[in-house]
């Protein structure tokens, strides 16, 4: 407080003031209003008909029981279904009918046990209204031995320890509810090796190339110099997993001076009189490494810009990735179509799988 030249005072910022000195009040002064409501207190507690009838608070404890029993048959029931009901690729219909039964049998679950809870608080739990006043944060070795007491307490007038149904079932039902998400999480576990996967392709000896989205097979003379083809498998359109196999089959073509390539002693036939074919899934993360360029005959993966040397057997010259980009090797039919040689010699796209 500060006192001004006739002696009265001044409220400072921050101190608290009567309402009946508005004038004085600087910005951020708090207001203490002397006509506050007064507390009303609590109203008059009314025992509930489970207070006061036996036969009713054994009735509420077997609705509790029956809503956490039905939790535990909703997580069963959100499992089987998980399992029955399969996504099956390709089968929407096989989507819409998992999640459906998967969020009905987990909703069941979650939604038995949050009614449960709340039915058994409000009619066998103690009712009376109580006022907790505010105290210092760790409290004196009295007050804790009085929180010790009021769990005890609590726990008596709860029936927590006593009513063994009600706490089994509770139990159970807690125990059930994380199992759904046990099952889904062990599902995000590729089923097979998956480095069998990634080496398995739909190339094979004999398979025309094709243009990626059409199907058009390619003739080796429509491949210019300094062109670049995004390449399929013929017959893509006709597998079942059409998406998943084109995710590991997609293959660049491009054309350069045969005498710009520098292939191994045992891939020089390989190539077709300057055209290449490299897989185009990322060996860093499986991005499709799409960007060609054809002056310094380098391939760009535009995800973390890891940067391949086709003129070296699309050796990683920048970037994350760790191994160059497997080469499918190619050749002519008698029509003059591109066709694989073989599929590929080692898995396609990313290198972080042991590889065997
Ligand atoms: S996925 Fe290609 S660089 Fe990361």
């Amino acid at each position: 407080m500060a006192h001004d030249d006739d002696g009265g005072t001044n409220a400072a910022a921050g101190s608290a003031i009567e309402k009946s000195e508005p004038p004085q009040a600087s910005p951020g002064t708090a207001i203490v209003a002397s006509d506050a409501i007064a507390n009303p207190g609590l109203p008059p507690h009314r025992p509930r008909v489970t207070d006061l009838d036996p036969k009713k608070q054994k009735q509420a404890a077997r609705r509790v029981s029956t809503l956490f029993l039905l939790s535990i048959v909703g997580s069963v029931f959100a499992i089987v279904a998980y399992i029955v009901f399969p996504i099956r690729p390709g089968v929407p219909s096989s989507i819409r009918l998992n999640t459906m039964f998967l969020g009905i049998g987990i909703a069941l679950g979650l939604v038995s046990i949050g009614i449960g809870a709340i039915y058994w608080a409000k009619n066998l739990m103690s009712g009376e209204e109580m006022v907790e006043s505010r105290h210092l944060t760790r409290g004196t070795v009295e007050t804790r031995s009085r929180a010790v007491e009021i769990f005890q307490q609590a726990n008596e007038e709860s029936g927590f320890g006593r009513r063994t149904l009600i706490r089994n079932s509770l139990i159970g039902a807690l125990v059930a509810t994380p199992l759904p998400a046990i099952v889904l999480f062990r599902d995000l576990a590729p089923a097979a090796n998956p480095v069998t996967l990634l080496e398995e392709t739909m190339w094979k000896k004999g398979t025309r190339l094709t243009q990626d989205p059409f199907g058009t097979p390619i003739k080796a003379a429509d491949v210019t110099l300094g062109s670049v083809f995004h390449v399929i498998p013929e017959g893509l359109d006709q597998v079942s997993d059409k998406l998943e196999e084109k995710a590991k089959s997609a293959v660049l073509l491009m054309r350069l001076l045969p005498q710009d390539l520098h292939p191994q002693p045992d891939r020089e036939s390989w190539a077709y009189d300057g055209i290449v074919a490299y897989s185009k899934i990322c060996t860093h993360v499986g991005c499709p490494v799409a960007l060609y360029e054809q002056q310094t005959h380098h391939l760009l993966c535009p995800c973390h810009q890891s940067t391949f040397d086709v003129t070296n057997q699309c050796a990683v010259i920048f970037g994350p990735a760790k191994r160059p980009l497997p080469q499918l090797p190619i050749t002519v039919d008698s029509e003059g179509y591109l066709i694989a040689q073989s599929g590929f010699h080692e898995p396609v796209g990313p290198s972080f799988w042991e590889r065997s």
